[in-house]
C-alpha cells in the first residue's frame, strides 16, 4: 500500500494505483482506462461455479455503461435501496451491508466518493474506498462489467441506467481476486469493510438478559444494527411470513422506545425494511389497536417520524421472530458527529508470521497452512 492523502482524507492506494493520475492519463491519451490487474476476462468472474468455461459464464461479454444505456447516471437523486438488485451471485450479505450503507450519507460518502459520473471528467475509470487492515483503502476499477444477453450479470439497479452499485461491487470484488470469491458471507463482514467498526453478532434465542440496554446504548453511540430471520433451506430466501416479516432478508434496528402501556412499561423496538415497504403486520404496527391505549401526542410523536418500511414491534415479539442481531460499533474513524458519545482505539501493527502466529480460518486452521 501506498499512503496518500488528498481532498478525500488518508488512505492507502490499492495495488499503488492513483486514482487522479491514471484518470489525468486517459484524459491526456484521449483514451478510456483498461485495468491491467483486474482485466475484463474471464479470471475475473470466478473459479469454480463461475470459473472459466462453467454455463454460468458462457456467453458473457464486457460493457461499459456508455454502451449498456443511453444516458448511464453514477447516482440519481442519492443513493438508495432500490438501486441494489441481486444479480447472479450468492453476495445477498454484501448488498444487504450496501443497504444499511444509503442510511448513513456520510458513511457511503466515505466508500463511494463524490465527484464521479459519465460526463465530466469521464474516462471510464472509478474508484470506491473499503476499510482494511485498520486503514482507508482506494481501490480504482475500469468501467467493463459483466454482460450476458444484454443485461447485467450481478448487481443492477431498479431502473437499469444507475450504476454506482455495480461498480462498487466490482471494485469489492477486484479487492477480493473475483466476483465469485463474494458469494456467501456476512452482513458484518461487509459493515466492518464499509465502516471500519467492529462487529459484534447476538443468536436472539440465547440472547443476554440486558439485551435491551445493550441495544439501547448501541443505538445511542451511533452504532449500525442488523436483524434477521435464518432461512433453513435456499428456498426459504425471502419467504415472508405470515405477518409480513422477509425471512433470509437483512433489516435496520434504528430505534428502540418504553412506554407505559396498560399499567406497565412496555419495551418496543423501531425496525426497517431497506427495501422501503412490505412492514410487519402484528402488534405495534402501523395501524394496530395497541395504540389506541397510548397518549395520542406520544403515539403522534413515534408514528409520524415513520418512513416507510419502518414499524414497532414489541422486544419480546422481536426476540420470538427474528433469529440474529448484528452490532456493528463505528470507531471514531466512522463517526464524526459529536452528538454521540466516541469510543476509543488503540492501534497496534503487526504481520502474520509463518510458524509463529500465521493461521487462517477455520478450514485452514495453524499448521496446515505451512505445507
Ligand atoms: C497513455 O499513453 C501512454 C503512451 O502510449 C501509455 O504508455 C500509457 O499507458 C497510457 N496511459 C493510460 C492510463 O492508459
Ligand atoms: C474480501 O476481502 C477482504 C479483504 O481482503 C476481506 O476482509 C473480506 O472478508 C473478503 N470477503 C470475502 C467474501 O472473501
Amino acid at each position: 500500500f501506498t499512503i496518500s492523502t488528498s481532498k478525500e482524507g488518508i488512505f492507502s492506494t490499492y495495488q499503488n494505483q492513483d486514482f487522479w493520475a491514471l484518470r489525468e492519463e486517459c484524459l491526456q491519451n484521449g483514451t478510456v482506462f483498461l485495468d491491467p490487474l483486474f482485466p475484463a476476462e474471464p479470471g475475473s468472474l470466478g473459479f469454480k461455479e463461475l470459473g472459466p468455461l462453467s454455463a454460468k459464464t458462457r456467453g458473457v461479454e464486457w460493457r461499459r455503461p456508455t454502451e449498456l444505456a443511453a444516458q448511464p447516471r453514477f447516482i440519481v437523486g442519492g443513493a438508495t435501496r432500490t438501486d441494489i438488485c441481486q444479480g447472479a451471485l450468492g453476495d445477498c450479505w454484501l448488498l444487504a451491508a450496501i443497504g444499511s450503507l444509503t442510511l448513513n450519507q456520510q458513511l457511503l460518502h466515505q466508500v463511494v466518493p463524490g465527484g464521479q459520473d459519465f460526463s465530466h471528467l469521464y474516462a471510464g475509470i472509478f474508484h470506491f474506498q473499503f476499510w482494511q487492515f485498520g486503514q482507508w483503502v482506494d481501490v480504482v476499477i475500469d468501467d467493463r462489467l459483466p454482460v450476458k444477453d444484454g443485461e447485467l450479470l450481478f448487481v443492477h439497479s431498479a431502473e437499469g441506467s444507475e450504476f454506482w452499485s455495480a461498480l462498487l461491487e466490482k471494485a469489492y470484488a477486484k479487492l477480493n481476486g473475483s466476483y465469485e470469491a463474494l458469494s456467501g458471507g456476512s452482513t458484518t463482514e461487509g459493515f466492518e469493510d464499509f465502516t471500519g467498526g467492529v462487529a459484534e453478532m447476538y443468536e436472539l434465542k440465547t440472547a443476554p438478559r440486558d439485551l435491551y440496554r445493550i441495544m439501547g446504548k448501541a443505538l445511542e453511540r451511533g452504532s449500525l444494527l442488523g436483524c434477521s430471520i435464518d432461512i433453513t433451506s435456499a428456498f426459504d430466501m425471502e419467504a415472508i411470513t405470515f405477518k409480513k416479516l422477509v425471512k433470509g432478508h437483512a433489516y435496520s434496528v434504528t430505534g428502540v422506545r418504553q412506554l407505559e402501556y396498560r399499567g406497565r412499561q412496555e419495551r418496543l423496538i423501531r425496525i426497517r425494511n431497506p427495501w422501503g415497504q412490505v412492514e410487519w403486520t402484528g402488534a405495534w404496527s402501523d395501524s394496530s389497536s395497541e395504540w389506541n391505549a397510548i397518549d395520542s401526542a406520544e403515539k403522534d410523536e413515534m408514528l409520524c417520524k415513520m418512513e416507510d418500511g419502518e414499524f414497532w414491534m414489541s422486544f419480546q415479539e422481536f426476540l420470538n421472530q427474528f433469529s440474529r442481531l448484528e452490532i456493528c460499533n463505528l470507531t471514531p474513524d466512522a463517526l464524526s458527529q459529536d452528538a454521540t458519545s466516541f469510543w476509543t482505539t488503540v492501534t497496534y501493527e503487526g504481520s502474520w508470521r509463518k510458524g509463529s502466529t500465521a493461521g487462517g480460518c477455520r478450514n485452514h486452521p495453524m499448521g496446515s497452512s505451512l505445507k
